[in-house]
């Protein structure tokens, strides 16, 4: 690493890998819950378990969001991050903040709005962590010895995913003027800022792994913000088809969310381009895997599936069934939790001077939980497919038609076993590493990272 206090991005990542661990018991209490063994209800019935699995899924995902700004933000703007300490008051704020959430949520302590369940003296708390956050990588970046489009744009992407929280904060009254801002936090986090994150975190790792011209990489860049803005504003609409809004929203819903994943086969494109410019050999084979992995596979799942059921005759039908959790696995674990687990993979051996990225354990890592995943989203995909035509097409009872889907969900635990194989060599792997330290500190003047790793004494 260059800057010593890159180090904090160690501490954030260390976090999400137990967050992600906690998630995945959540799914399997949910998992054997839908085929039958509910052991645990009285203490974690389904609605608590998937709370906490929602909402565990989006904290370790912006828990990793925040170490990757550690991580980047000094290298991008060439200095120390502005204050060590208030970084990891920060940390420490989020997690207990995060503990109260999740303890809240078994004694039915939460808001009954899906994502946004944490309960609202919470919200405040959560308010003033990020603006902390903010307010630490903000003077990091304005003293800064540089500004680079990767840092600008990342720094955008967590200010306006910060702004865009607020709304969800608001008290309505009537439900769809509720539901209808709420969109605004999850719809326009996921399919809008979340996406100059994931791209800009993106345009980092390519720069660094490919070796292409920043200036080239860069230029893609603007045009994936571009195309997210242009699609995913108003795009927004594919939540407004049936929810009591006006009827307009159906053709504008329709016609801009059919656009949006034009942003992810731009991803996709730009990172496989990228690749076969690539003018140096990086050893870092684990990162790069995850990097380009995560382009393809979120245009798959957010950018494909996503499309499979946004036009309104088609989602009158798919709206609210299993088959939104097909999408909604694939697109999140594509797209954002694959760019996490990118850069963390690509800091890893810079933080500690442990070279462990080309070893069976994190290659399989890859592949393994990648397969798993896909594996999930089919069983999801013939659940939902089947619960569409059941319940919506014959008219049959909500609760015989969950019975009849019953047995998909053996095929999605054994998936989901899969999946959790390859999350635990991805965790094996990371404590491999071991604690960053001092001593892998690049000397002054150093330009180039991969010179650094390839000196036999690191
Ligand atoms: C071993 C792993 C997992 C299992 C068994 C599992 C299982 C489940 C189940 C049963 C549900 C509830 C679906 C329903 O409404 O009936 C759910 C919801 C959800 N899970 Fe997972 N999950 C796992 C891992 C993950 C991972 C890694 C992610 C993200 C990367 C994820 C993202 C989600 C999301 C976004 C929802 C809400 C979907 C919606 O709104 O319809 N899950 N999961
Ligand atoms: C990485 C980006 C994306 C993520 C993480 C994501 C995730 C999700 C999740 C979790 C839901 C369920 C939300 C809820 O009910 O509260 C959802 C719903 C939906 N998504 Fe996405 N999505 C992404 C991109 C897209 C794209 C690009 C499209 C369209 C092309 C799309 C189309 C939809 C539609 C139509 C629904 C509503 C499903 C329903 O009616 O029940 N999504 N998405
Ligand atoms: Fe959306």
């Amino acid at each position: 690493m260059k800057y010593k206090s890159q180090k904090i991005a160690y501490w954030f990542f260390a976090t999400c890998m137990l967050l992600l661990s906690l998630q995945i018991i959540y799914g399997f209490i949910m998992g054997f819950a839908r085929i039958g063994y509910d052991g645990l209800h009285d203490w974690i019935p389904f609605n608590a378990a998937r709370a906490t699995h929602t909402n565990l899924l989006v904290v370790w995902l912006l828990t990793g969001f925040m170490g990757a700004a550690h991580f980047i933000i000094p290298d991008e703007s060439g200095r120390e991050i502005y204050s060590v300490k208030l970084a990891y008051i920060q940390l420490v704020s989020l997690i207990i903040v995060g503990v109260v959430s999740i303890i809240g949520f078994h004694f039915n302590w939460w808001e009954g709005r899906k994502f946004l369940e944490i309960p609202r003296p919470l919200d405040y708390l959560v308010v003033i962590n990020v603006l902390t956050f903010l307010f630490n990588i903000g003077m990091t970046v304005w003293k800064g010895k540089k500004f680079s489009t990767t840092g600008i744009v990342l720094y955008l992407g967590l200010l306006a995913a910060a702004l865009l929280y607020l709304p969800g904060m608001i008290y309505f009254h009537n439900q769809t003027v509720d539901s209808y801002f709420r969109w605004w936090v999850v719809h326009l986090w996921v399919e809008g800022v979340w996406e100059l994150i994931m791209g800009s975190i993106l345009a980092y790792l390519l720069i660094k792994l490919t070796g292409v011209d920043r200036e080239v990489i860069e230029k893609w860049l603007y045009v994936i913000v571009g195309l997210t803005f242009l699609s995913g504003i108003l795009g927004t609409g594919h939540h407004y088809y049936f929810i009591g809004t006006p009827k307009y929203w159906l053709w504008i819903g329709g016609l801009f969310s059919a656009l949006e994943p034009l942003a992810f086969l731009g991803m996709a494109l730009f990172a496989i381009n990228m690749y076969r410019k690539s003018g140096r050999v990086h050893p870092n084979k684990a990162s790069l895997y995850w990097t380009i992995g995560c382009a393809i596979m979120s245009f798959v799942g957010a950018g494909f599936l996503g499309f499979a059921h946004t036009l309104p005759q088609v989602n009158i039908y798919t709206h609210g069934t299993l088959v939104t959790a097909m999408h909604g696995h694939l697109a999140f674990w594509g797209a954002y939790a694959m760019i996490v687990l990118a850069i963390i993979s690509y800091a890893m051996p810079l933080l500690t001077g442990r070279k462990l990225w080309n070893n069976m354990t994190s290659l399989f890592a890859f592949w393994i939980s990648n397969i798993g995943m896909l594996g999930m989203t089919g069983a999801f995909a013939v659940a939902g497919i089947a619960q569409v035509y059941l319940e919506r097409k014959l008219g049959m009872d909500f609760m015989v038609v969950q019975k009849e889907i019953e047995v998909h969900f053996i095929g999605l635990l054994l998936a989901a076993t899969l999946f959790t194989v390859g999350i635990i060599l991805y965790i094996y792997n990371f404590i491999q590493f071991g604690i960053p330290t001092d001593e892998v500190l690049m000397p002054e003047g150093a330009h180039d990272e991969l010179e650094f790793l390839n000196d036999e004494k690191v």
